[in-house]
């Protein structure tokens, strides 16, 4: 259950959503034209929504893999440690990859996947992400793709969860808590 009573106000609509990733999936299709092979990388849980929208409008041949990272959850220590707790199934030396996230907040997680699948030398790798907080970053991560740069809203909805709920919204909401706290 999550702790506080909250609501939830829209603040980037489905169809700005859909209309965004149309203009990323032509600036993808342009860097990657001619590829024989892209591998599409998606970090889960947050990202499964996004990358299910976003490979269905790129028009390259796609292979689809996942990889997960450790969650720090509420932790506010900034020296934090991501590690892989699963791994990709593909091998991905000498291939274009792409690595879909939903969100980048402190930045830790993206620069650490973003060194280990450089570790497996593929011949060209880019990140896009569908939110940007660039307020909170920790580490110096910029993605070569963003969707929308936002405010330090606690968002949820598009894959995004609070305390595990609201990843099946099919817009971004912004949380806002309703008890005498909020
Ligand atoms: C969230 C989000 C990113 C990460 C961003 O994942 O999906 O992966 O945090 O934060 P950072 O830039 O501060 O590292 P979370 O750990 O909540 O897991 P989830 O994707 O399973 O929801």
């Amino acid at each position: 259950m999550p702790p506080r009573p909250y609501v939830i106000d829209q603040l980037i609509s489905a169809k700005s959503i859909a209309a965004r990733i149309e203009a990323l999936a032509r600036e993808i299709e342009a860097e990657f034209a001619g590829t024989d092979k892209l591998v599409v990388v998606g970090l889960l849980r947050g990202s499964f929504v996004f990358i299910a929208d976003l490979v269905r409008e790129i028009d390259l041949p796609v292979e689809v893999d996942f990889i997960e990272a450790s969650s720090y959850g509420d932790s506010t220590v900034s020296s934090r440690e991501v590690r892989i707790l699963k791994d990709l199934r593909a091998a991905i030396e000498g291939q274009d990859v792409l690595l879909v996230e939903d969100i980048v907040d402190t930045g830790h997680t993206l620069h650490h996947v973003t060194r280990f699948l450089a570790s497996r030398r593929p011949r060209r790798l880019r990140t896009i992400a569908l939110l940007d907080k660039p307020s909170r970053r920790e580490v110096d991560f910029r993605a070569d793709w963003i969707g929308f740069s936002i405010p330090d809203e606690f968002v949820v909805g598009y894959g995004i969860d609070y305390a595990q709920r609201n990843r099946n919204l099919p817009y971004i909401g912004k949380v806002r808590f309703t008890d005498e706290d909020g």
